[in-house]
């Protein structure tokens, strides 16, 4: 099915979208896509999946993780976890507003603030819960949101869940944004507050915008901001501190969401952001107040991955080698490539539906990775999203590339 059908889908009954969708998925096992496909041992480089039908675990190296620093099977992160759990036990039986809030949360919340230059953080159980907190947290529907128009499905999801008015805009041209605001102020009621907010790391190509003048238009219109760096965090900056850090913005938005689910290999997110912002969110908020607190293997976790990075900022520097090194070989073999500096790398393919036949191919000869299609990207600009670690070897990228060149020659993608 291609990207415009589906958009014709959308607009059907719910019973006919069901009955079609759920055919779709029977035809998409059958045909041997990697739905419903399982995983098995730790998150790394090299990982064993099986298809939904399948027998076995084959062995795949992986160019399809998140896990871009290799923290998510590091023997001092799993040591701390272990240590954790026999000190402090496992989950914290409520939500922060009741029992689930203990030391080790403030403590790591501190940390994180300081890490963002923020006055204060709130931890969340995940990035999605993460937007959705934030939105609902400070909004209601007599302000307005000018969200990115490649924003991730969560702050989508959020603004239409809260029935927040809303515009999109386009990070690309910017010089747009200062209209876009001015019409707004010219039409709202006394008191309308506007809002914005805007990806660090894109994570459909791995590229960052132009955010000083993003922050600066924000500013002169006295618009609240808010980053969602979900990709930027152990990524990009000097110490992995982010977006910000590598653009030299550190404390420069308003709030900042971060995701500890990626990077920094475990699960949860924070939001930072003014103590006044903060508290806010931390006691009006739903999707923060009536939620269980993270787990003390997950906060644990997320520390010791913190130490690391501190300790190591030597990781984040063998990442950005990596992806470059990839990048190169990938343009001699005469790939379409977007070239950021984060660990995303998103190769072009051509129409509809190829990506998608190359990318079971390469799973088929034991290479993991991703694919961006609508609704993750317009129709038309479907792509292999290749996600780099810092602990891939030179050998393992080479092989990589050699198998997605050889196997898109083969198929008639690559001259
Ligand atoms: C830009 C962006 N924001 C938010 C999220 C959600 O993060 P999580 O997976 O921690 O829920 C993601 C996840 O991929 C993302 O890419």
């Amino acid at each position: 099915m291609d990207s415009r059908a589906m958009i014709e889908l959308e607009r059907k009954p719910f019973k006919e979208r069901l009955a079609f969708q759920y055919s779709m998925y029977l035809k998409e096992v059958e045909d041997g896509y990697m739905t419903g496909r399982q995983g098995c041992g730790p998150t790394d480089r090299r990982m064993k999946y099986k298809e939904l039908n399948g027998d076995g675990f084959n062995e795949v190296l992986v160019f399809g993780s998140n896990s871009y620093l290799g923290m998510s099977n590091d023997p001092y992160v799993k040591r701390k976890v272990i240590e954790a759990v026999e000190r402090y036990g496992i989950g914290t039986g409520g939500s922060p507003a009741f029992s689930g809030y203990t030391k080790q949360h403030r403590d790591l919340e501190l940390r994180l603030a300081k890490l963002a230059e923020h006055e204060d953080a709130v931890l969340l159980p995940s990035g999605y819960m993460a937007n959705l907190c934030w939105v609902a947290g400070l909004m209601n529907r007599n302000d307005v949101i000018v969200y990115d128009k490649n924003s991730h499905a969560s702050v989508i999801n959020a603004i239409k869940m809260a029935g927040v008015p809303f515009y999109t805009f386009d990070p690309e041209n910017l010089d747009a944004l200062p209209a876009i605001f001015e019409r707004i102020q010219a039409r709202a009621k006394p008191g309308t507050q506007i809002f914005s907010t805007v990806e660090g790391v894109r994570s459909t190509d791995g590229l960052t915008i132009d955010l000083r003048r993003y922050i600066e238009i924000c500013r002169q219109h006295e618009v609240i901001t808010i980053l969602d760096d979900a990709h930027g965090v152990g990524t990009l900056g000097k110490s992995g501190r982010g977006t910000l850090e590598h653009l030299d913005l550190l404390g420069q938005v308003d709030l900042r969401m971060s995701t500890c689910s990626k990077a920094l290999g475990a699960q949860g997110a924070f939001i930072s952001g003014s103590k006044e912002h903060i508290f806010l969110l931390r006691n009006f908020s739903y999707p923060y107040v009536f939620t269980s607190g993270l787990a003390q293997p997950t906060i644990a976790a997320i520390s010791a991955a913190l130490d690391l990075l501190e300790r190591e900022p030597e990781r984040v520097a063998t990442l950005h080698a990596n992806v470059r090194y990839m990048q190169d070989l990938l343009e001699r073999e005469g790939m379409k490539i977007i070239r950021g500096d984060s660990g995303i790398i998103p190769v072009f393919f051509g129409e509809d539906g190829v990506v998608r036949k190359l990318n079971k191919e390469l799973y088929a000869r034991a290479l993991f990775a991703n694919i961006m299609e609508y609704p993750m990207v317009p129709p038309g600009l479907e792509r292999l999203r290749l996600s780099v670690m810092s602990t891939h070897t030179r050998e393992e990228i080479e092989s990589a590339v050699a198998l997605i060149a050889a196997t898109a020659r083969e198929m008639g993608l690559l001259a």
